[in-house]
């Protein structure tokens, strides 16, 4: 009965079995794994962790734990025998009673794949997936660098961290605070990173953040670029294309570098002393300091060396202003020269007018052969020079007409010196050529050149062999020639006039000499009454055979003089005599003052002879003042050349060494190669020609009064 109701029983259970199966079958007859921990564990080392699972649809089934494909648990649950476990991880791997893998004081290598499989014959198999994570505290992170130079230009430059310990689940790197991702600059790798192309821009703070779930570690890292020196700036203060001498200027070198630069100022390869900013100071500078700087930049840190020139102009003008002037070259060509010598730089001078190509420095020259457009055609030397430009002109003239000169004088040893000068005003200055009636004269010692040939000296103990010669001066230059010649003349007055002051007691004396009268002085010479000399330092008074005492000597320069204490009740005649050294020349007409002369017997007679005389003499009077007035008129148009009056007498021969000069040949109005003295100097026709300034001789040779 009980073995029926047994069966009965199994048959009834057997039968809801077969029910159950029957209605759960195909849709809930298989094992079935689910897992109760989450697909992903995490977990800190040292810790209990379990992978739990749970299953339906089938009793015990067989269980095997993979890690990463290999089995490490394999058990048939609720089986007596115990679970085969790894024997490598027997302290480490417990299986639960329901499935679940609990992994003891978890090592921090048991981070995996975990997978379970279950199965149960005849009701299949099934299987979950975990995946395990185990971490540690990440502890003692350092950022560090390599040990090179963090110099700008490296391809890579590597940041890598380190720690003690710890399992990172995640690195952030981060630049000033800004994230980096791998880019064409950074390549953020396993444990570094890498900055591809170092630049001065990478200069900062970088910091690398790693991560677990259970701790969160940041380390940071100064990192200096070293660069430089750049390109440096250089700048002059004030900024000029040229310093004059005397100014002041300041230099400065600027330039980008990292750590600070050493600056350096080099001229003529001698370092200069400047201030800490690298600026150096030039003030009053000098020619001398003009050239090229140099700034040169180092960098202390990487050795990088680098050098800049700055050129400094300085300038200076040349001395005065340029002068032109024109030569002679051979007699027929003129060499142009314009000179502005010294300064910094030289002046670049040019004459456009006569050549628009050729250039010189600091002086030029120019040659063209004499040409008639030249005469007197003004030419600009055109100067220029960077602090002024200046011109100078010149121009070339042919001689001028002139008038020569005759100038005479006693020497030390009594012989009497003529001078004839022959100035011709010309550029190039004229060069004077001389001849007498034998032919040109040279150089020597009885006649001297000077040195610019327009003066002819001639010596002579008598005037007499003087006055006999005809010289020719011909002043030349390569624009033309003029020739004037010249006829000395013994010495002569070709004019005097007496002055008294109003009460009769001074008489101003005047008188003038024909310009090519050979004259070393004058004797002033009275006769009446006894002179009250007063002055008597000039002289004593001397008595010629006339009657006429010498009461002045004068040099050959004079042309007036004063005679004082005349008594005006008295009648004076004074004369000039002018003289070559010892010889007098022809003497002046003679100069009377004082009261008229009584009526002369002669004159008694005239009256007597009748009232007709008188009238005819009155109308020959008239006639005469009407001549005089007209040739008063006249004289300056007139020759210069004296007509020597009428003397009083003519001169004793004993005093004349040579007779011939007297009588004095008045010069024919028709010799057309003597100058014409008075048109050619109209001014000076009232005081006859101006003689150069007359060089008396030394007094101790001044001519001795004779007896
Ligand atoms: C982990 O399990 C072991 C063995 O069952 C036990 O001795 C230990 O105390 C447990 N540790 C923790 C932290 O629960
Ligand atoms: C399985 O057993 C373990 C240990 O006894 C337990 O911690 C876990 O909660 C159990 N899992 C389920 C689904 O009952
Ligand atoms: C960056 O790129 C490198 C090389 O291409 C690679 O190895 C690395 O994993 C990348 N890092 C990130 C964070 O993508
Ligand atoms: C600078 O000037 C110096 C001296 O004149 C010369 O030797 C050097 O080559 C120059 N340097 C540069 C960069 O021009
Ligand atoms: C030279 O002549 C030019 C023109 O004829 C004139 O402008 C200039 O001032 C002159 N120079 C001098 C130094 O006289
Ligand atoms: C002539 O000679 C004198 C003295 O010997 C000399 O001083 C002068 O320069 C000369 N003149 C010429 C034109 O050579
Ligand atoms: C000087 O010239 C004049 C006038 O031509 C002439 O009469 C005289 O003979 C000349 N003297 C000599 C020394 O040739």
């Amino acid at each position: 009965m009980k073995r029926l109701k047994e069966f009965r029983q199994t048959c009834r259970s057997a039968f809801l079995t077969v029910l159950f199966v029957s209605t759960l079958q195909g849709a809930n007859s298989k094992l079935l794994i689910s897992s109760v921990s989450p697909d992903v564990v995490k977990d800190l080392a040292g810790n209990n962790v379990t992978l739990a699972v749970s299953f339906t649809g089938a009793s015990n089934p067989t269980l095997t734990w993979f890690r990463d494909g290999l089995p490490v648990v394999t058990w048939t649950i609720n089986s007596v025998s115990p679970p085969d476990i790894d024997p490598n991880s027997k302290d480490v791997l417990h299986v639960e009673k329901n499935g679940s893998l609990t992994f003891i004081k978890v090592p921090v290598n048991y981070s995996s794949n975990y997978r379970v499989e279950m199965t149960k014959s005849g009701l299949g198999t099934d299987s979950h997936q975990f995946t395990l994570q185990i971490f540690e505290m990440i502890q003692s992170v350092t950022l560090n660098t390599p040990p090179i130079r963090a110099k700008e230009g490296i391809d890579q430059f590597t940041l890598q961290y380190s720690m003690l310990r710890g399992v990172i689940e995640q690195q952030t790197w981060f630049f000033n605070s800004k994230v980096l991702k791998n880019s064409s600059h950074y390549l953020v790798q396993e444990t570094s990173l890498v900055i591809l192309g170092l630049n001065r821009n990478d200069t900062g703070l970088y910091s690398v953040r790693l991560t677990n779930p259970f701790s969160n570690v940041t380390a940071q890292k100064e990192v200096i670029v070293f660069y430089g020196p750049d390109e440096p700036i250089l700048k002059a203060t004030p900024e000029k294309s040229f310093y004059v001498a005397g100014d002041s200027v300041s230099l400065s070198c600027q330039s980008e570098g990292t750590p600070q630069l050493t600056v350096e100022w080099i001229f003529n390869g001698q370092i200069l002393s400047m201030d800490s900013n690298g600026v150096l100071d030039l003030k009053n500078v000098q020619t001398n300091q003009g050239g090229v700087y140099t700034c040169s930049l180092l960098n202390p840190m990487t050795n990088e060396k680098r050098e800049k020139n700055v050129t400094l102009n300085i300038y200076e003008r040349p001395p005065g202003s340029p002068v032109c002037s024109v030569l002679s070259v051979n007699n027929d060509s003129l060499l142009y020269e314009c000179d502005w010598m010294g300064g910094t730089p030289p002046a670049s001078l040019s004459f456009p007018a006569l050549s628009s190509a050729i250039t010189g420095e600091g002086n030029l020259s120019l040659t063209f052969p004499a040409s008639t457009n030249l005469n007197g055609k003004t030419v600009t030397c055109q100067a220029d020079h960077p602090i002024q430009q200046n011109t100078c002109n010149i121009t070339a003239r042919n001689p001028k007409v002139f008038l020569p000169e005759v100038r005479a004088t006693v020497d030390v040893d009594s012989k009497i010196v003529v001078s004839i000068l022959c100035v011709s005003e010309a550029s190039p200055q004229a060069v004077v050529s001389w001849s007498n009636d034998s032919g040109a004269i040279a150089n020597g010692t009885a006649y001297q050149i000077s040195s610019d040939t327009t003066e002819l000296k001639i010596r002579d103990n008598s005037i007499s062999n003087l006055i006999l010669q005809n010289f020719t001066c011909t002043c030349r230059n390569p624009l033309g020639s003029q020739t004037r010649r010249i006829q000395l003349q013994g010495p002569s007055i070709s004019d005097s006039r007496v002055f008294p002051n109003q009460d009769g007691t001074i008489i101003t004396l005047t008188w003038e000499v024909p310009p090519t009268s050979v004259v070393t002085g004058f004797d002033i010479q009275m006769k009446g009454a006894n002179l009250i000399i007063k002055k008597g330092n000039t002289s004593q008074a001397k008595i010629t055979l006339d009657g006429y005492h010498t009461i002045q000597q004068k040099p050959a320069s004079a042309r007036s003089t004063d005679v004082f204490t005349l008594d005006p009740k008295q009648t004076y005649l004074f004369r000039i005599i002018p003289k070559a050294r010892l010889a007098d020349g022809v003497p002046s007409v003679v100069h009377r003052i004082g009261p008229p002369d009584g009526l002369s017997g002669p004159a008694i007679a005239g009256i007597a002879a009748g009232i007709p005389c008188s009238i005819l003499a009155i109308i020959l009077v008239g006639g005469l003042i009407f001549l005089i007035i007209y040739l008063k008129r006249n004289r300056s148009h007139q020759t210069k050349y004296p007509v020597p009056r009428t003397t009083e007498k003519a001169i004793p021969p004993a005093k004349i060494n040579h007779p011939e000069i007297i009588p004095h040949k008045p010069l024919a109005g028709g010799l057309k190669f003597f100058p014409d003295y008075n048109s050619l100097h109209q001014s000076l026709s009232d005081r006859s020609v101006a003689l150069p300034a007359f060089v008396p001789p030394p007094p101790h040779v001044r001519v001795a009064t004779t007896v």
